[in-house]
């Protein structure tokens, strides 16, 4: 028996990084996963490799800044197979080049990261919690972002959509707890994606390795393990919650880096 068997699961955003490591664990464990993107030619060949392995999955197109198509994605989970117990809203975004500081950013790119971080998890949400409720209950998971916790000098939209997305993990869960849904999230600090490494020229990834408490980077599977466990009965008593995946990197006094320096160099 594996962690979710007998689950059926829907993860957006999952022909790659975060998604395609949770859709790979969810599958592995015993969950029937559908996997939904907009690059659909990916999310087909993720699947295929772990049907190749004995594992079910199904690809999808999917396009998660489309109300119809979140809709079309839930039924065909459905359709397929037979309910949904799982679903990860994990597609979000960020465009370095236009979501910049309060007084700089281009507001059309304000709402259509507010449509893609934020709505897109409302509507993931809308169309399968019926189904849900039907089936006995389910596990709701959102992709936040650590950016939800603290400012930044640029990204105001991604960090003020990520913000609500966690403080709408809590509405659903409080308002789906009795039909026995939880709705839990996930933040993860830095996590050495695709598109993390596109994004991030080598000098950014240095400062923040430099500040993790920890001395690695995080890599999608810990993000990935985070959401298994999140989606099986194992966190049956946890709703509401935004579990911080962070490397221990917001956790203590910023500067710390640079006082354990001057006290190394004060104690030689
Ligand atoms: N990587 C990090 O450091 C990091 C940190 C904090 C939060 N996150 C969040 O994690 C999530 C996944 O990020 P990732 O780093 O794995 O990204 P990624 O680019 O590796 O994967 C994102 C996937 O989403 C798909 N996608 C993009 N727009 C879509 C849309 N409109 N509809 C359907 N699919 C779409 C892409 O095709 C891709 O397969 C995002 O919500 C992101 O904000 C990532």
């Amino acid at each position: 028996m594996g962690r979710v068997s007998g689950k059926t699961a829907l993860v957006t955003g999952g022909a790659s990084g975060i998604g395609l490591s949770a859709a790979t664990l969810l599958a592995k464990e015993g969950a029937k996963v559908v996997i939904g993107d907009f690059n659909v030619e990916g999310a087909k060949e993720a699947a295929s490799q772990l049907k190749k392995q004995g594992f079910e999955a199904e690809g999808i197109f999917l396009d998660a800044s489309k109300e119809e198509s979140i809709k079309e994605a839930v039924d065909f989970t459905v359709d397929h197979f037979g309910t949904i117990n799982v679903l990860y809203n994990n597609v979000g975004l960020t465009n370095l080049k236009k979501d910049l500081d309060v007084v700089n950013m281009d507001l059309d790119e304000w709402d259509r990261l507010m449509n893609v971080n934020l709505k897109s998890v409302l509507l993931g949400s809308r169309f399968a919690i019926p189904h849900m409720i039907k089936a006995g209950g389910g596990s709701i998971i959102n992709t936040a972002s650590m950016a939800a916790f603290a400012g930044d000098a640029m990204r105001s939209a991604y960090g003020a959509s990520k913000a609500a997305v966690v403080n709408l993990t809590r509405y659903i869960a409080a308002q789906y707890g009795k039909h026995n849904i939880r709705c839990n999230g996930v933040a993860p600090g830095l996590i050495l994606t695709p598109a993390a490494k596109n994004n991030m020229p080598p000098a950014v990834l240095d400062i923040f390795a430099k500040y993790n408490a920890l001395p690695y980077h995080g890599e999608a599977d810990d993000i990935g393990n985070t959401v298994l466990f999140l989606a099986s009965d194992e966190s049956k008593f946890i709703t509401g919650q935004t579990i911080q995946v962070e490397g221990g990197h917001y956790m203590a006094n910023p500067s710390i880096a640079d006082f354990q320096n001057f006290l190394a160099s004060v104690q030689k």
